[in-house]
């Protein structure tokens, strides 16, 4: 019976509940986020759905009629969170049984309803693109049976919901422009757990951008897998798919959301090296409230192992885009993401990538041990042949050589004034406020009466190899 349920669910079919009065009004979200910045933006789309529906989230899990946690599934060690995550929640649940579980996001959707097989606990169980059937699926689980709804969209892009900002500093915030990925990095489980991408109507990406400014935020971050493959109204050959409206590229988006306001900050995320234009470089060049920082991901120096990651350039092809950032953009700071390890990766291949580091010294990087991920093309064509041994003293030898870098390219900055965006308190000192510089370097400096939201230029005295310190010489 309950099998029966959830089949009826995926396919999309109504499921109507009997008439009572559990009407969530007054009744409690938790809900935690893991993974990449996309998935803090979704949750914000959840919790704007929920709150619709009559939720008010809540931090207290004892407290929580419904715990949400929405998962990611990029490596192993990720998804074991997740199951820690879910061995602690027993606990609670047994205290109080009429609390509803449920796993949202990549895990979710790679997993299934093998999920309710393999933990009891979670009642619910719902993939990125299914979020507007949460309040429907949640009275399921409270009318007795078990709920997924994993179906993915080629259209949804939760365009007209205005997201509730969690966790927010009232600041900064996330806007998502697109969902989804059609590259398939052989390494990478997204595009089986996101879908196929698509792209948000630039009228809401902007509208959203707007009513942040107008609520008093001064920053926002354009999220998307490929942010430089955003197209809309655009087909595939290049033609217009409505024409009585305008196309959009990612730099003509940059630009209109740049055009939002002088003092709203504009920052993106993630470029990929073998679509970033020299448009985009130009539109950040030009325009001085978008930040001269560029996350644009290399995983390997090697361009054997780049093929073998399907990551569609080469070493040199990257180094080129390396230097076009360099000759278009004075002063713009660039991190990557690099992954030690992966299938057949020789001596001489993790050399290159130190080699490559040490041509480009990053000004931070995000690194991993690769990962195998099921039903990846890496996984079905190569063997995971690189002991775990040899993964983890690669990734130390990165690591350490990012440590150098990072500690001097911050250096280079003692002596400069620097313009920052005030987004609070320092996490170690009351007395001390942070914000970042368009190089997205965090600076730490003493409060005196300068308040959240408020660009100051500050000039850097010292440093570590994450954050700066000064003090303020004057107020923009
Ligand atoms: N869309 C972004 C990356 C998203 S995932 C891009 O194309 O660059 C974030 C990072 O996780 C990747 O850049 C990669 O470095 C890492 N990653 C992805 N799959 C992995 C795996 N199977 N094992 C280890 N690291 C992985
Ligand atoms: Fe994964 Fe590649 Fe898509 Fe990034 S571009 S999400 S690494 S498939
Ligand atoms: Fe993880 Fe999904 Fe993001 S797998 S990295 S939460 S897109």
């Amino acid at each position: 019976m309950e099998e029966k349920k959830i089949l009826e669910n995926r396919q999309g079919e109504v499921f109507t509940s009997p008439n009572t009065n559990s009407s969530p009004v007054g009744k409690k979200l938790l809900l935690e986020s893991y993974g990449c910045q996309m998935n803090f933006s979704d949750s914000e789309i959840v919790a704007s759905i929920l709150s619709e529906a009559g939720y008010t989230t809540t931090k207290e899990i004892e407290e929580a009629d419904l715990v949400l946690l929405n998962t990611c599934a990029i490596r192993d060690n990720a998804e074991q969170r997740i199951r820690h995550r879910l061995d602690h929640l027993k606990s609670v649940k047994k205290k109080n049984p009429d609390m509803v579980v449920g796993v949202l996001g990549c895990m979710a959707e790679r997993l299934r309803e093998k999920l309710l097989e393999e933990e009891k606990l979670v009642d619910l169980v719902v993939g990125p693109d299914a979020y507007r059937d949460i309040p429907r699926l949640v009275e399921q689980v409270e009318h007795g049976s078990k709920a997924v709804n994993v179906l993915l969209s080629r259209e949804e892009t939760y365009a007209e919901i205005s997201p509730v900002r969690i966790d927010s500093n009232g600041v900064t915030a996330f806007i998502s422009i697109m969902r989804g990925c059609d590259n398939m990095c052989s390494f990478c489980v997204v595009p089986f757990t996101r879908g196929r991408e698509r792209s948000r109507d630039p009228k809401t990406i902007i509208n959203e951008a707007t009513d942040l400014f107008n609520k008093g935020y001064r920053e926002v971050t354009l999220l998307g897998q490929n942010v430089d493959s955003y197209r809309w109204n655009l087909s595939s050959k290049g033609e217009l798919k409505n024409p009585t409206e305008e196309a959009m590229n990612f730099a003509q988006l940059l630009q209109a959301v740049a055009n939002v306001s002088p003092l709203l900050r504009v920052r993106f995320s993630t470029s990929h090296p073998k679509d970033m234009t020299d448009d985009v470089l130009e539109v950040i060049a030009s325009n001085h409230n978008v930040c001269n920082y560029i996350h644009l991901p290399v995983q390997s120096g090697n361009t054997e192992v780049l093929y073998r990651m399907n990551r569609g350039y080469t070493r040199e092809w990257y180094l080129e885009r390396i230097k076009a950032i360099h000759r278009i953009i004075p002063d713009c700071a660039i991190s990557t993401d690099i992954i030690t390890g992966f299938c057949g990766e020789t001596d001489a291949e993790h050399r290159d990538t130190v080699s490559l580091m040490e041509k480009v010294q990053f000004d931070y990087a995000y690194m991993f041990k690769y990962s195998e991920r099921p039903k990846t093309l890496a996984e079905r064509r190569f063997e995971d042949d690189i002991p775990e041994d040899v993964k983890g003293r690669r990734l130390n030898e990165i690591i350490e050589k990012q440590l150098a870098h990072s500690l001097k390219s911050n250096q280079k900055q003692i002596g400069t004034v620097q313009k920052v965006l005030i987004e609070g308190n320092s996490k170690r000192s009351e007395e001390h406020l942070c914000g970042r510089t368009g190089r997205n370097s965090m600076v730490v400096f003493p409060k005196e009466s300068y308040e959240k939201a408020q660009y100051v230029m500050v000039r850097i005295d010292s440093c570590t190899s994450a954050t700066l310190m000064g003090e303020v010489v004057s107020v923009c």
